[in-house]
C-alpha cells in the first residue's frame, strides 16, 4: 500500500484525537517520516475509534446466554470406527482438495526465543524445527497420496523476512517452494488506558499482530485463496505453529469435514482440569462457541462436574480447524462483525522527551482477534472431533512447565517410545513410567505407529543415550543437544 500523505493522516489523527502520533515530527529524520507516515497508511483509525470506545474508554457487558450446552462430538477414532469417513478423507487428499495451513505470526513471548517461534530446535537429538517437523509431515502425506499439498503459513511483518529467510536457508526443507505461500497478517495500534496510540519510538507507533482471526484476511489478501481456488483446493488444515505433533492434513477429520459439507470443523480435547487454560467448546443459546478459560467465571456452567467429577464441559480447544475456503471468503467479505478481544500488556513507549521505558506492569492495550470465532458464523453445526493429546496435540508456550519445550520433548519420548517397543526394543523408563531417553522418529519415515512397524522391519534400531531415526529410517543418534 502506498504511504498516505502527511497533510491527510495529520487530519486523520487530529480527527480521532491522535495527534500526539506527530508530536516528535520536526526532530525526526526523513527516513523516519516516511516510516510514520507508512505505518499511520496501514492504519483503520475508524475501527480503533471503535475498539477504543468500546473496549478501553467503557468496559464491555459480558454476553449473556440463556442456554448453555455441550457440544456434540465424534468420539476419538480408532480400530472401531467406521472407515467411510478415512475413505472420504483420503480421496480428498489424492484429489489434491487440500492445503495446510499454519499461522506463524505470533510473537512467542513468552517462549522468548530471539527468531521465529516456528524455528525453534524442538528436536532434543537433531535440533529439528517446528517448522521442519510440519514440512516433513507434509512430505509423507504426499508420498503416500501421491498428491501435492500446498503449505500457507501466516506471518507478521514482523517475522516475515525471517521466516522467509529461515525456509529459504533451510531450502524448503525439500518441499517445492512453488507449493509454499507465506501471507502476511495486518497490525494493529497498541492504546494506552486513555485510547492515545501508544509510540514506541519518537516515529513509530507500538503495533501487534491482529490475532489468529487475522488469518481469515490474510489467506484473502496474501492470494492463498486464490492460489486453493487454482488447484481446485476447497479444504484448508489450519494448525498452530507450535504444536509439534499436530497431524497436519488427517484423513479422517478431513473426511468428516467433507461428508457433513461442512464450513468448519473442529477437533476437541478433554480437558484436563476445570482450570485448564484452554478455550471450551459449547452451544450458546444454540449457537457454536468457544468460550476463552479467563471468561469461565462468567459461565458457571463450563465450570461444573459431571458423575465422574470431570469437566461435564469436557469439549478442549487445541486450535486445530478445517476451513472451507468458500467460507473463508464469506467472513472476509463479513470481517466488520468478528469479534475482538483486548489485552492488558506491558507495552514499551517514549516518554514526552523521547526515553524509551519499559513498563514493569501492564500499561496498555494490544486487541486481537481469534480464529475459533468464525466457528459462531457456520451456517451448519461445524463438525468437532474429538482427539486424544498424544500424537496430536503439545503446544509449546514457554521453555519449561505445562505447555513447554521440556514436556513437549517428554511427549516425543513417551509417544515414539511406545512405537519402538512395539517394534520389538527395549526402551529405558523411570518408575513413573515415563521414558528416560531421547527419541525422535522422522514423520517423513512414519506417520503412524502402523507405518513405523510395517517400515521397522528388518532394521536394527539401537538405543543409546537416545534414538533418532531419520526420514530414511535410518538411525542416528548424536550426542542430545540444548
Ligand atoms: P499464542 O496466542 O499462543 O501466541 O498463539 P504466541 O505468539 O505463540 O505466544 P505468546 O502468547 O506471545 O507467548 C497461538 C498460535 O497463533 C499464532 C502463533 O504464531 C501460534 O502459532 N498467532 C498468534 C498468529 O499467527 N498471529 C497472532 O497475531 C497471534
Amino acid at each position: 500500500m502506498m504511504a498516505l500523505s502527511e497533510t491527510h493522516l495529520r487530519e486523520k489523527a487530529a480527527q480521532y484525537g491522535q495527534s500526539h502520533l506527530f508530536r516528535f515530527w520536526d526532530g525526526l529524520s526523513s527516513s523516519e517520516r516516511a516510516g510514520l507516515l507508512d505505518s499511520l497508511s496501514q492504519v483503520d483509525f475508524a475501527l480503533m475509534d471503535t475498539l477504543i470506545k468500546s473496549w478501553v474508554l467503557h468496559e464491555p457487558a459480558p454476553e449473556h446466554f440463556s442456554r448453555i450446552e455441550p457440544v456434540n462430538v465424534i468420539p476419538p477414532v480408532d480400530e472401531n470406527s467406521d472407515r467411510t469417513a478415512l475413505d472420504a478423507g483420503e480421496q480428498a487428499l489424492r484429489d489434491g482438495r487440500v492445503a495446510t495451513f499454519v499461522v506463524a505470526g505470533g510473537q512467542g513471548t513468552r517462549l522468548g526465543f530471539d527468531s521465529p517461534k516456528g524455528a525453534y530446535p524442538i528436536g532434543p537429538i537433531t535440533g529439528k524445527s517446528l517448522f521442519h517437523y510440519h514440512a516433513e509431515k507434509i512430505h509423507n502425506l504426499q508420498r503416500r497420496y501421491e498428491t501435492v499439498i500446498p503449505w500457507y503459513v501466516m506471518v507478521s511483518p514482523t517475522n516475515d523476512g525471517q521466516t522467509r529467510d529461515y525456509f529459504r536457508q533451510e531450502q524448503y526443507f525439500g518441499l517445492r517452494p512453488d507449493n509454499i505461500l507465506f501471507v502476511r497478517q495486518r497490525v494493529v495500534p497498541c492504546v494506552d488506558a486513555t485510547g492515545k496510540y501508544i509510540l514506541e519510538g519518537p516515529g513509530q507507533p507500538a503495533v501487534s499482530p491482529n490475532g489468529h482471526g487475522g488469518s481469515i484476511q490474510a489467506l484473502v489478501d496474501g492470494g492463498a485463496i486464490k492460489h486453493a481456488e487454482s488447484r481446485g483446493i476447497d479444504v484448508l488444515c489450519y494448525f498452530q505453529v507450535d504444536n509439534w505433533a499436530v497431524k497436519v492434513a488427517d484423513p479422517w477429520f478431513i473426511g468428516y469435514h467433507c461428508l457433513a459439507n461442512a464450513a468448519m470443523s473442529s477437533k476437541c480435547h478433554r480437558r484436563n482440569d476445570l482450570r485448564e487454560a484452554v478455550g471450551v467448546h459449547c452451544l450458546c443459546d444454540g449457537v457454536y462457541r468457544v468460550i476463552e478459560y479467563s471468561e469461565l467465571d462468567l459461565y458457571p456452567q463450563l465450570l461444573e462436574r459431571d458423575a465422574t467429577g470431570a469437566p461435564r464441559y469436557f469439549a478442549g480447544n487445541p486450535a486445530i480447524h478445517i476451513l472451507s475456503t468458500g467460507f473463508v471468503k464469506y467472513l472476509n467479505e463479513h470481517f466488520d462483525a468478528f469479534p475482538w478481544h483486548k489485552a492488558h500488556k506491558k507495552i514499551p513507549f517514549v516518554n514526552e522527551q523521547g526515553a524509551l521505558i519499559k513498563p514493569d506492569a501492564p500499561n496498555g492495550y494490544k486487541f486481537e482477534t481469534f480464529v475459533f470465532d468464525a466457528l459462531r458464523f457456520v451456517p451448519h453445526p461445524p463438525v468437532a472431533l474429538e482427539i486424544r493429546r498424544p500424537g496430536e496435540y503439545t503446544p509449546i508456550k514457554q521453555y519449561e512447565g505445562v505447555n513447554s519445550v521440556v514436556a513437549a520433548r517428554q511427549s516425543m519420548a513417551d509417544y515414539w517410545g511406545k512405537w519402538l517397543e512395539k517394534a520389538g526394543c527395549s526402551i529405558p523408563r523411570a518408575a513413573s513410567g515415563a521414558c528416560c531417553v531421547p527419541i525422535e522418529i522422522s514423520p517423513a519415515f512414519a506417520l503412524t505407529e502402523e507405518e513405523f512397524i510395517a517400515k521397522a522391519r528388518g532394521r536394527t534400531l539401537v538405543i543409546g543415550d537416545g534414538v533418532a531415526v531419520d526420514a530414511a529410517g535410518e538411525c542416528i543418534h548424536p550426542p542430545p543437544r540444548r
